[in-house]
């Protein structure tokens, strides 16, 4: 099950990514344009947000089998120390749930919104936020943290 969920974890970044790229460009466009948010904006927008938290889902499950994790868990003041050990218990799992925070209260405000304009602006801002937070905590090939793209 690990391995599955490792592979499904590592694989719906880049649906998240693509799906938070076309969502933010869409709102950002449909700000400055003064356009309407139709039905299909609000689809999108949903399918970003289900996707997030479809990841959230699994993260969890994964950081409760983790060999890391619990290798990481055994000696916390150790972790702590070590930047890889400290990216694993503690940065990585951080950083996406606050970025999926984000992009949910990003949801609900753009809900709330009284215009199209302000929904617009709304997911355009903290979706934003939400990739940027979500991109710096991916363990990126390049990264100090170094895994595989896929
Ligand atoms: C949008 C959100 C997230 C993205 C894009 C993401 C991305 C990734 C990537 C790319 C990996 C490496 C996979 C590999 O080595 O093949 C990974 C591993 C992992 N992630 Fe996430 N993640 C997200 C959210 C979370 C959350 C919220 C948690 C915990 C609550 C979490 C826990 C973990 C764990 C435990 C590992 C595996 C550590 C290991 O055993 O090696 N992730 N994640």
């Amino acid at each position: 099950m690990y391995t599955g969920l490792m592979h499904l974890h590592s694989a719906l970044r880049y649906v998240i990514l693509a799906l938070l790229i076309i969502t933010i460009i869409k709102a950002f466009a449909g700000w400055f344009g003064k356009k309407e948010y139709t039905a299909g904006d609000n689809k999108l927008s949903l399918f970003t947000f289900i996707s997030a938290h479809l990841q959230l889902l699994i993260g969890l499950i994964l950081y409760g089998i983790s060999p890391v994790v619990k290798a990481g868990m055994a000696d916390m003041a150790a972790s702590m120390k070590d930047p890889i050990m400290r990216f694993w218990t503690v940065e990585h799992m951080l950083s996406m749930i606050v970025a999926i925070l984000i992009i949910t209260l990003g949801r609900i405000m753009s809900k709330k919104a009284g215009t199209d304009t302000a929904k617009h602006r709304r997911i355009a801002v903290y979706y934003l936020l939400g990739l940027i937070l979500i991109f710096s905590a991916i363990p990126w090939p390049f990264s100090a943290v170094a895994r595989p793209w896929f």
